[in-house]
């Protein structure tokens, strides 16, 4: 017996920006249905776009998943389906499969083109789906988007990932690196530019790559220059750029193309040379903190983010105090900071030495007190200057937005600013945000 039509679907997302895109092509498939989106205990149809980079992460779908028991319990109809990175392990697909039997549907990252075809077969033959394939058929497939944003965009650039930092999953779970053609990106963001969309931001997990799998070549830096030629484009971000393959044709670039914005997100990982040799990063403190300096010498508002990792297998306590050193002497705008977090199938699960949580958290207390004061120190440095604010949205009684340097500023004005850059004279700054008042 076919089920009924279903009508509404809630889609949940963990994880990275690929994943938000992701997610942003199964509402578009499933728009494509005719479907609307709502909230969780309205939906038709429920999707789990997983992540798996740390187990914190995983501890946190499991949780959902117990919530999508009561779901199918209480409905029994609606159709549940997960994907992503977690799901992309057989062995967490296979324990998905045997322990949560009302997930109707289970596939990997590769998959999504099918996914219309696992909802009929769902819908129409009450099967249960299980598929998980090992690559990408063709990146250049493009399926629907409903996006998320009305002015700002994710626009894939390379799939997948070939570094294999010793405690990443990124590469098992993503595949090896594919790039999109220079064509297909600018013809992506054309549309998108003829949509009203004012910000593209480049994703790949390792951007300064792409295009090495391609039969010209095209570097990075090329395509930055490409898809800067788009009418009606007014911001290019990216991310992410790996310290040992940022070259001097991108820091150019950064320089001379003005709708690139004035940020780079550089994971550092970690301040001592030794563990950054264990993670297999290849490239020194001293490499990394060169390259910072060519950056702010070519691009001298920009600002800088990074990526730390602490505990890292074997992390003594001279190593933690070089990635204390590096963070103070670097100065970054923004750091995410991460325990360590043995991830299965990865080198840095199985080396010796492996640091106790206690330990783990007490370092990452001790780096994030550091980066917060520096963060509210360079933020506070911008008090009295005047900065363009690309605004997104209305917040409260102000409005929302960011400068080029990607710092998010609350907007004071009597008009509705939504969807213009404007000129914003900063008068307070905290740690993660300013608040300014717009020039007339
Ligand atoms: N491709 C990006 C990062 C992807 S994962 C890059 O290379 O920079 C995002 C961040 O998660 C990484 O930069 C790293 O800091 C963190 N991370 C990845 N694996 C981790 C692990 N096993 N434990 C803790 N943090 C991890
Ligand atoms: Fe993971 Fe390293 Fe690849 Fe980033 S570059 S996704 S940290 S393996
Ligand atoms: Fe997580 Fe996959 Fe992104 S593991 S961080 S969602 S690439």
């Amino acid at each position: 017996m076919k089920q009924p039509k279903p009508l509404h679907y809630h889609i949940k997302t963990y994880g990275c920006q690929m994943n938000e895109r992701d997610s942003e092509t199964i509402a578009g498939v499933l728009a494509k249905r005719g479907m609307k989106p709502a909230s969780l205990s309205q939906a038709d149809v429920v999707f789990v776009n997983t992540c798996t980079v740390r187990d914190k992460a995983e501890q946190k779908v499991f949780g959902f998943l117990g919530r999508l028991r009561e779901l199918k319990e209480a409905n029994p109809n609606v159709v549940l389906g997960i994907c992503g990175c977690m799901t992309q392990q057989e062995a967490v697909a296979a324990k998905i499969k045997a322990r949560f039997p009302h997930m109707d549907i289970i596939i990997g990252t590769h998959n999504l083109e099918q996914l219309d075809s696992y909802l009929d077969r769902v819908l129409n033959k009450r099967q249960r789906v299980l598929e998980l394939w090992q690559q990408r058929s063709d990146a250049e497939i493009q399926l629907p988007a409903r996006r998320v944003g009305k002015y700002k965009a994710f626009v894939n650039i390379n799939y997948g990932c070939n570094n294999f930092c010793s405690y990443c999953i990124v590469p098992h779970v993503r595949g090896r690196e594919k790039s999109r053609t220079p064509q297909a990106i600018r013809e992506e963001i054309e549309v998108l530019a003829a949509e009203g969309y004012l910000e593209v931001t480049l994703l790949g997990q390792n951007v300064n790559s792409y295009g090495k799998d391609l039969p010209q070549q095209p570097d990075f830096a090329s395509l930055l220059n490409h898809v800067h030629a788009v009418d009606g484009l007014e911001r290019i971000r990216f991310m992410t750029s790996h310290p040992r393959d940022v070259n001097q044709r991108l820091v150019e670039a950064l320089a001379t193309l003005p709708k690139v914005c004035s940020h780079v997100h550089l994971p550092l990982q970690a301040g001592s040379n030794r563990i950054l040799e264990l993670m297999n990063r290849g490239y020194t403190r001293e490499h990394f903190t060169n390259l910072v300096e060519q950056l702010r010498k070519a691009v001298p508002d920009i600002a800088i983010t990074t990526d730390i990792i602490v505990g890292f297998p074997g992390e003594t306590e001279d190593d933690f105090a070089q990635t204390l050193a590096a963070v103070e002497e670097i100065r970054f705008d923004s750091a995410f900071t991460f325990m360590f977090s043995p991830r299965s199938g990865t080198p840095a699960a199985r080396m010796d030495d492996q640091l106790p949580v206690a330990e783990k958290r007490r370092r990452l207390q001790q780096l994030m007190e550091a980066q917060n004061r520096i963060s509210l120190e360079l933020n506070q440095q911008l008090v009295g200057t005047t900065q363009r604010v690309l605004v997104e949205e209305k917040a409260g009684k102000l409005f929302k937005g960011r400068t080029s340097s990607n710092k998010l500023v609350f907007v004071e004005t009597d008009q509705d600013i939504t969807g213009s850059t404007v000129r914003v004279n900063i008068t307070e700054a905290g740690t993660w945000n300013l608040t300014g008042r717009r020039e007339e």
